[in-house]
């Protein structure tokens, strides 16, 4: 068996950024769908950098960004690592513009900008309203002229390790319909978040938030679950992404009185302050019968005007038309919260490293921490492009320095285990699928924008049954091509593991602090709570510690919009 010096799961923007800081090395990309199919794919509305292009913007600066993206994270990012990207972001940005993303442009030729979520200087480039699809062309590009081998359709399944150290991957290639091993020197998770662990979500079905179980079985701490993004706007029906770049360009939210409601909540930053803030104020409305019937608010656009929203929204207008039955330039959009974005993950430092020597990730299925208990919209871009080339820059360094050869009965063990699973479920009684849709309407319903004590002990008690439901699970074809039962089968016992880290984490938080708000614990707690979150795998769970966080830079203060 070959092995490689560097396996990187994933070929999205992270993963792809870090292949190309990897060049030279034997380096295999492994992606469970075509790299251009990736879910970075779907990001729209644009990447932070304080380039000052815009005249709004004259005094903007990389301080000032990483001031707006620690406020926006309520104070739970590490802040020399908030700084780290913000410093990063503008040299990151004519990167891709020297490799050829077609960012729009202002008359003078400069990068356009546009104002996003939690700050009042328009600092967010974008083209059009198809960014990620620009960026991850424009990195696909690359790694295609520099012959970097990308292997298509692969689902890993396992991290191999032992004695402290990573020795490779093992998965299922699903053309040929075979269990393949990878033997490497070392492996780079990024493999993106766990969207599809709730009913709603504006992630694509790839998202199950694999990666992070994994590692998590493999040993690997996971920090701060507990923090999930909802959007605000996604479409009502179908929970597709609608940019905040809409809102950015001058969108309205209305209620069903057609009072701009947000007014009442963030009266300085009305429609553009951060997600959080946004989704608890529709999520309201919306409860307290001032939303549309159905259970939605809308997003008015129509005073844009047609070319303005043809200009810089021509894929919302698409989506509105093809999904809704929507023009956009007539009819205000229907739009709810959505589960968007994970803000923990895997933990590691600014260069990726986790605490198993030789794996490292990068990207959403990350957590630095940068982003705290809230993320900044146009900072996930930024955060993919800029820990990807730094991780792979740091894993150059440790292979440089790291002589040890692979321990192939440990990739062996792993591959036998795979098998003996798939044996498993030949035998089994129960609906993967089932159980997987129960999990997430017990996660959505309990553990979403508002929780309390009543529902996470709720969701707790049936998540533990649903885990215990997962090992009784059935296939029924154990083929190992394209068989998408199998690998939902396969899949289901790690999103529980997720749901449940998620759910712990939540119940051990006695606050409420960005995207985590406890109706029993409406206040946040810097006393208590400066403090990360660490899950383990425990005898009947997650076992939950804590961490300081890093405060070097501001003192933490009340967050007015
Ligand atoms: O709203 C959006 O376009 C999403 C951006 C982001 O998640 O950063």
């Amino acid at each position: 068996m070959a092995t490689w010096d560097v396996v990187i799961v994933g070929g999205g923007l992270a993963g792809l950024r870090a292949a190309l800081a990897l060049r030279g090395l034997r380096v295999a990309v492994l992606s469970r769908v075509h790299p251009l199919r990736s879910h970075s794919v779907a990001a729209q509305g644009g990447i932070n950098a304080a380039l000052k292009n815009m005249p709004q913007a004259a005094d903007d600066s990389v301080e000032r960004h990483t001031y707006d993206t620690i406020k926006g994270s309520d104070f739970l990012a590490d802040q020399i690592a908030a700084a780290t990207l913000c410093e990063q972001a503008p040299r990151t940005i004519y990167e891709m513009e020297h490799w050829g993303t077609p960012f729009s442009r202002l008359d003078n030729g400069r990068i356009a900008q546009r104002p996003f979520g939690g700050t009042d200087v328009p600092r967010t480039c974008y083209a059009a309203d198809r960014t990620g699809h620009h960026l991850l062309q424009t990195l696909y590009a690359q790694v295609r002229k520099h012959n970097i081998t990308v292997f298509e359709e692969f689902v890993v399944l396992r991290l191999v390790q032992a004695d402290g150290r990573v020795h490779g991957v093992v998965g299922i290639d699903l053309a040929a319909g075979s269990i393949v091993e990878f033997a490497a020197r070392s492996v780079l998770f990024a493999t993106g978040g766990y969207g599809r662990v709730f009913r709603n979500s504006t992630n694509a079905l790839i998202n199950t938030g694999s990666g992070i179980a994994i590692a998590y079985r493999a040993g690997v701490p996971i920090k701060d679950l507990e923090f999930v993004q909802f959007h605000p706007t996604t479409l009502f029906g179908t929970n597709i992404l609608i940019t905040e770049g809409a809102r950015g360009e001058g969108g309205h939210l209305k209620n069903a009185a057609g009072d701009r409601f947000m007014s009442e909540y963030a009266p300085k930053l009305m429609e553009l302050a951060p997600r959080d803030i946004v989704a608890r104020a529709i999520t309201t409305e919306i409860s307290e019968a001032r939303g549309f019937q159905g259970g939605y608010v809308q997003l008015d656009l129509r005073h844009l005007g047609h070319d303005r929203i043809h200009e810089r929204l021509p894929g919302i207008w698409e989506i509105a038309r093809d999904f809704a039955r929507i023009d956009a330039c007539e009819t205000a959009l229907p739009v709810l919260p959505g589960q968007h974005y994970s803000m923990g993950g895997i933990d590691v430092d600014v260069e990726g490293h986790s605490a198993i020597s030789g794996f490292f990730a990068c990207g959403e299925c990350a957590c630095v921490s940068v982003h705290g208990a809230n993320r900044l919209g146009g900072n996930s871009l930024l955060e993919t492009l800029v820990f990807g080339r730094l991780t792979g820059e740091a894993m150059s360094r440790f292979l440089a320095g790291c002589g040890q050869g692979v321990d192939h009965a440990a990739i062996a063990s792993a591959k036998a285990q795979i098998i003996d699973q798939i044996d498993h479920l030949a035998r089994g009684t129960l609906n993967a699928a089932g159980i997987r849709d129960r999990m997430r309407d017990v996660l959505s319903d309990n553990v979403g924008v508002f929780r309390d004590q009543e529902s996470l002990i709720s969701a707790r008690d049936h998540l533990r049954q649903l885990a215990y439901d997962a090992l009784r699970v059935k296939t029924d074809s154990s083929t190992l091509r394209f068989n998408g039962g199998l690998i939902t089968a396969l899949e289901l016992p790690m999103m529980i593991d997720l749901a449940m880290i998620i759910c712990e984490g939540a119940l051990g938080r006695t606050e409420s602090r960005g995207s985590h708000f406890r109706t029993d614990h409406i206040s946040r707690n810097d006393k208590t709570w400066l403090k990360h979150t660490i899950a383990t795998v425990g005898a009947d769970g997650p076992q939950l510690q804590y961490r300081d966080v890093d405060l070097s830079k501001y003192e933490p203060e009340e967050r007015i919009y």
